[in-house]
């Protein structure tokens, strides 16, 4: 049976390929897509999302429009490199048959995990604020949600600042909120998703394919990789994280990360640290382990993954 996932997302690059993925493969059922605000203003990611969708020819996925701020603090303005590696806009013709459904997204996401038999995983994969604030609208979701799976946090190094990783940096309040719910967590930070790089050599047999999906990918992996070897150079020039599409791949198959189960908070009060998911590997709080936490992946099987699923037509 396929596993049921909601995606919520702050579609950017890398959301895109991630809501590619999880469309396209046969392991999973996407039942909708959230937008929140992130990497661009929500309009924008709403518009981004709906493009995505009717590219691949699934515009009768529902996509609803959620939060345009943060919980609880002044919107971060967003760091120059972001808008070189996502702009505001994705370079696909404008949404002409997807359509934003009636609704707020928080709504959306309280109604149907409440009418769900308690089978719908949730994605993040954008900042937490339409998560944490349907936990907190209606605390009884929890019981309905088997795992949320997160693209989010860093251990070794941020890329919003030296000390966090943007989705919790944004809002770092939502992620707080969110890591200490109490359900089951596995978080993809950028420990795991920087040792999982996507090359132009990949983009090219990405077109190869001759979908849609890959041609999409291979456009969008191409602007990452302009980004990143301009601003955020990884250990290998002309190959940038897919961060989002990591995070949808291991649900499809776990042992594309490895984790660790360990105590995860995220610090919303220290001037220079605000936004760093606090990772006790050595159980110094005393507290028990919330979230299982990936710090490496499997590159090769990550390609492998994105050939097999984007070379797919709906
Ligand atoms: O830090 C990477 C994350 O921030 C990704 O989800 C990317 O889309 C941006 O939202
Ligand atoms: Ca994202």
């Amino acid at each position: 049976m396929p596993t049921k996932v909601i995606l919520d997302v702050d579609t950017g690059t890398d959301d895109a390929v991630a809501l590619m993925v999880a469309a396209l493969s046969p392991d999973l059922e996407l039942v909708g897509a959230t937008t929140v605000n992130g990497n661009t203003a929500v309009h924008n990611c709403t518009e981004n999302t709906l493009r995505v969708f009717d590219w691949i020819g699934l515009p009768e996925i529902p996509v609803h429009q959620g939060m345009s701020r943060p919980l609880a603090r002044e919107q971060m303005t967003q760091l120059n490199p972001a808008s070189r590696i996502h702009g505001d806009l994705l370079d696909l013709p404008q949404a002409t048959k997807a359509r934003v459904q009636p609704g707020h997204a928080v709504d959306w996401l309280i109604e149907t995990l409440l009418a769900s038999s308690g089978d719908i995983t949730l994605v993040p994969v954008g900042p937490l604020t339409n998560i944490a604030t349907a936990i907190q609208k209606e605390p009884r979701i929890l019981e309905r949600i088997p795992e949320i799976v997160i693209m989010g946090g860093a251990h070794h190094h941020g890329n919003s600042t030296a000390s966090a990783e943007f989705n919790i940096w944004l809002d770092p309040e939502a992620a707080r909120i969110v890591v200490n719910c109490g359900r089951p967590i596995r978080m993809i930070p950028l420990d795991a998703t920087h040792q999982a790089l996507v090359s132009l050599d990949d983009c090219s047999a990405l077109r190869n394919l001759g979908t849609p999906a890959a041609e999409a990918a291979a456009r969008f992996v191409e602007k990452r990789i302009d980004g990143y070897d301009a601003t955020q150079p990884m250990h290998r020039p002309n190959a940038a994280p897919v961060h989002d599409a990591l995070a949808v791949c291991a649900i499809i198959d776990p042992t594309i990360v490895t984790t660790h189960h360990i105590p995860v908070d995220v610090e919303t009060n220290a001037e220079l640290s605000v936004g760093r998911t606090v990772c006790d590997f050595r159980f110094r709080s005393g507290r028990p382990a919330n979230v299982h936490f990936a710090m490496d992946a499997d590159e090769p099987k990550f390609v492998r993954m994105l050939m097999e699923i984007l070379g797919r037509t709906a």
